[in-house]
């Protein structure tokens, strides 16, 4: 030691900190083409972003990339129009390359410069993310770092989205998430080319949307008493003097920003206005728009719908508009005003779903109704309803989008479909020339549970990574030209804060970016793994949530023949080893090793089981009792 000198010894330092093993490319969504070449692009102080063919777009994109980029390096760029090789060059093709189409890029690195092409600057935006996520994970922190080579493998990637729809929904109404939280939500949804932001807007928990000519829809239907713990599982009704202080809503002003926030970032917002159903904060604010009239009252906290096997329900607590009151029009008219106004979008959502009719089936006007108007059923009578708001909506100059239920009774030839109850209500829409965005509960709630339920919150249905990476928007045997595309749920009921908000939504968003983005043909289980293991380490650097549930052990059991119980343990990811015991301790990797279906003995109280990868400990030890073993034996 004392030999080395200490130039040398600082130079090898420097090496190792390093790690000079050439970068690989790890990308999500996966590109259409990547290709990886010999060598590496390296920044520098001073490096120079130059914009060919430039617009106000592509210069605002320069300086936020110029910005982004100084925050963790610490270095200056210099922006012109030269074109010059060296450095990145965006540059808007003079020629347009038809299989880019309008979102399209092509990113070429190599060891002088990096080159990002496209036909339109929502193309450079998009190559601009695939850049970042080539750069060493460091580039995620926001504060510098020093010591770390700024290089990025040399690569030709030509990309463009399998589809235009490529969303996410967050419901702003069960919790109310700010207006900044909004937009670090739409930050954190571009990176990996998301398109569109469904804002649920409006819920039996909240109204969110200042409607000026309504006002009392969010100085009444905002706010309604703090409830914390389990959803709709709170002991007591609330006592008629608690202040009603929690909630919140956005200021028209706030939703313009929100948009043009979205735009900058060629994010598009849907705003869905939930009716007619799921439309307590609005009864709250004016009772008349109900059925049977007197006062209501925002979310308590305690159960308003009864749920029944097979899907039925009833509403305890009155929460639909009235379909036989005509005021209920007038009413959606002057909101529809107001939503389309502030809102580009060509869609406006209405909801739709998961109307209880028990309240409308004993009211005298509804039956007054059905006999004027001679319709024989509820979901004909909810189908009226439907038509009636799709005239309003068509007549701000907008496309009506509502959830699955909206075909039932009849749906209009010009409606839109959201099909979330599985993908039946997707494909019965498309083969009847309707256009359908695909989110099924089955693959894009976001809000299930994603890992062991044991170690979660509790959520009364499970969805893990690899079932949502396998989503595929296109039903069998329907016309893909009917498929908008796919978007992931993230309802709230049971998500309270930004970070929780994360973890719900991250990582399996990143397979509905996929899903939506990456051609069928590219899509690989094992090498989306290893690229979301990669983004958490990102992840990690930016000091962002997401779920970390992917690495623990799925654990299901059987019974044989003769009530024997079995444990079946299997891990998401390939390359895991899983340990266990029965005998109350903590279990490592010198325990029993899981191979086969494990016979739980007798007198067993709990299992206790461990993931492992390379020697080191790497899932959440679950402990287990056997008699919830034993239940999970015998559900279908
Ligand atoms: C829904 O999940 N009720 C659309």
């Amino acid at each position: 030691m004392k030999k080395i000198c200490l130039p040398l010894f600082l130079a090898l330092g420097f090496l190792a900190a390093h790690s000079q093993t050439k970068p690989t490319a790890s990308v999500i969504p996966v590109p259409a083409s990547l290709i990886e070449n010999s060598g590496t692009f390296t920044l520098h102080n001073n490096s120079v972003i130059s914009i060919v063919a430039g617009s106000k777009e592509l210069d605002g994109m320069a300086l936020q990339l110029a910005k982004v980029l100084h925050t963790a390096t610490g270095y200056n760029f210099k922006i012109d129009n030269s074109g010059a090789s060296e450095g990145i060059k965006l540059e808007l093709l003079s020629t347009q390359n038809s299989s880019l189409g309008n979102e399209g890029y092509r990113l070429k690195v190599t060891p002088t410069g990096v080159q990002i092409s496209a036909n339109k600057a929502a193309g450079i935006f998009y190559g601009i993310q695939t850049f970042m996520q080539l750069l060493p994970k460091e580039i995620e922190s926001k504060t510098l770092v020093s010591n770390v080579a700024w290089t990025v493998p040399c690569v030709t990637i030509d990309d463009q989205p399998r589809f235009g729809w490529r969303g996410l929904m967050l419901d702003v109404s069960r919790h109310f998430f700010t207006k900044e939280e909004v937009k670090k939500f739409m930050d954190d949804m571009v990176k990996f080319k998301f398109n569109l932001l469904h804002l649920h807007l409006t819920d039996d928990e909240g109204w969110r949307i200042e409607i000026k000519s309504l006002p009392k829809l969010t100085s009444v239907g905002a706010w309604r008493i703090e409830r914390n713990g389990k959803w709709a599982n709170s002991p007591k009704a609330a006592d008629p003097s608690e202040p009603k202080t929690y909630g919140g809503f956005y200021t028209q002003e706030d939703i313009k920003e929100l948009v043009k926030y979205g735009q900058d970032r060629f994010l598009t917002i849907m705003p869905e206005i939930d009716v007619p159903g799921h439309s307590l904060a609005a009864l709250a604010a004016y009772p008349e728009l109900s059925c049977t009239g007197g006062e209501h009252t925002t979310y308590q906290g305690i159960p308003f719908m009864n749920w029944f096997p097979g899907g039925r329900f009833e509403a305890v607590i009155e929460n639909g508009l009235c379909p036989a009151n005509e005021y209920v029009y007038t009413f959606l008219d002057k909101v529809f005003t107001e939503v389309a106004a502030l809102f580009p979008f060509e869609y406006i959502h209405m909801g739709g779903d998961e109307c209880a009719k028990n309240i409308w089936e004993k009211s005298p006007a509804i039956q007054a109704l059905m006999k004027k108007e001679g319709l024989k059923t509820m979901p004909e009578v909810e189908s009226y309803f439907v038509r009636r708001v799709e005239k309003i909506v068509n007549s701000k100059g907008k496309k009506l989008m509502g959830w699955d239920e909206i075909l039932e009774g009849g749906i209009s030839p010009t409606a839109n479909v959201m099909s979330w109850r599985g993908v039946k209500g997707g494909i019965e829409a498309a083969n009847s020339k309707h256009n359908v965005v695909m989110s099924p509960t089955t693959f894009a709630y976001l809000d299930y549970v994603q890992g062991e339920p044991l170690l979660e919150a509790p959520v009364y249905a499970s969805l893990r990574l690899n079932k949502t990476y396998s989503f595929e928007p296109i039903p069998e045997g329907v016309d893909p030209k009917y498929i908008l595309g796919g978007q992931g749920n993230q309802w709230t009921e049971q998500i309270a804060n930004y970070r929780n908000l994360q973890y719900m939504t991250w990582p399996r968003a990143l397979a509905i970016a996929e899903a939506t983005w990456s051609p069928k043909e590219r899509k690989d289980w094992n090498g989306f793994a290893g690229r979301v293991e990669n983004q958490f380490n990102r992840w990690d650097v930016s000091d962002d949530k997401y779920s970390k549930a992917v690495y623990d052990a799925i654990v299901a059991a059987s019974k044989d023949d003769k009530g024997n119980l079995y444990a079946n343990l299997s891990t998401e990811l390939n390359g895991m080893t899983i340990y266990y015991s029965f005998d109350e301790s903590n279990p490592d990797n010198y325990y029993p090793k899981y191979t086969a279906p494990v016979l739980v003995p007798k007198d067993a109280a709990t299992m206790k089981i461990v993931t492992y990868r390379d020697g080191k400990q790497i899932g959440k030890q679950i402990n287990i009792p056997i008699t919830e073993l034993a239940k999970r034996a015998t559900k279908k």
